[in-house]
């Protein structure tokens, strides 16, 4: 099964991905994540992201579908795959439909986790993350055990474009250049609306009751 999961900053993309690599056993591919990899690693192309991400814009879309159709390619996507911030604006749905097309494949659902603005703000603006095993806390609603410490052992961070001027950047681009996707998957009747709020098993239970219900082979788990 191919399926996408949409919604702002902070909607829960990355929490409920890695939920449902451990129930479905398919790849969760997270661009931001791929991004920040390269940039922690000094890439020619996390050099040329990380000036767009610092601000809260989109990398251009040229470097983003390249990165994507090569991981599309691993073996590991071979049943599926979870996108998670791919794609983000209508040429990168577009560039994907036809990549998909030519496979001889589609996306099954995209599936759009919906969560106030006010709320968004509180969960990025307190987000700590596991630089070791990608964990994600929360400094007032899941703190870690040890203060800036991971289970694993790993030194939290606060990601550098989780300051309030670049979450209100990335909440304002999701709306102009995000946002008008959840029309283009409603025309092509793939679109499930989730409500995001409540905690993130509730919020996983959602999700997975829609997937469980789409009309596919091996999709119940
Ligand atoms: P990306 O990394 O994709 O960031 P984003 O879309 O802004 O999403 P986030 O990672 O902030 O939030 P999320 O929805 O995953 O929430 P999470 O689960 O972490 O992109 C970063 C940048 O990369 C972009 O700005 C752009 O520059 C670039 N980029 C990426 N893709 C691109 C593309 N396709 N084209 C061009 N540029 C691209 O949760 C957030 C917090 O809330 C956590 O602390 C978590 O613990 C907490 N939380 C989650 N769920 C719940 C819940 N149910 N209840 C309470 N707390 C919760």
């Amino acid at each position: 099964m191919r399926i996408m999961l949409l919604g702002p900053p902070g909607a829960g993309k990355g929490t409920q991905g890695k939920k449902l690599v451990e129930k479905y056993g398919i790849p969760w591919i997270a661009t931001g994540d791929i991004l920040r990899e390269a940039v922690s690693k000094g890439t020619k192309l996390g050099v040329e992201a990380k000036s767009y991400m610092d601000k809260g814009e989109l990398v251009p879309d040229s470097l983003v579908e390249g990165i994507i159709k090569s991981r599309l390619e691993e073996d590991d996507c071979k049943n599926g795959f979870i996108l998670d911030g791919f794609p983000r604006n209508l040429a990168q749905s577009q560039s994907l439909d036809d990549y998909l097309e030519a496979r001889g494949e589609k996306l099954d659902a995209v599936i759009n986790i919906r969560v106030e603005d006010d709320v968004l703000v509180q969960r990025v603006s307190g987000r700590l993350v596991c630089p070791k095993c990608g964990r994600n806390y929360h400094l007032v609603t899941s703190p870690p055990n040890r203060d800036g410490v991971c289970e694993c052992g790993g030194k939290l961070f606060s990601r550098d474009d989780d300051n309030p001027g670049t979450v209100r950047a990335r909440l304002e681009v999701y709306s102009s250049e995000t946002a008008p996707l959840i029309d283009y998957y409603k025309e092509k009747k793939i679109l499930h609306e989730v409500d995001g709020t409540g905690g993130p098993e509730e919020v996983f239970k959602r999700i997975c009751g829609i997937i469980d219900s789409l009309p596919l082979e091996g999709a119940g788990g």
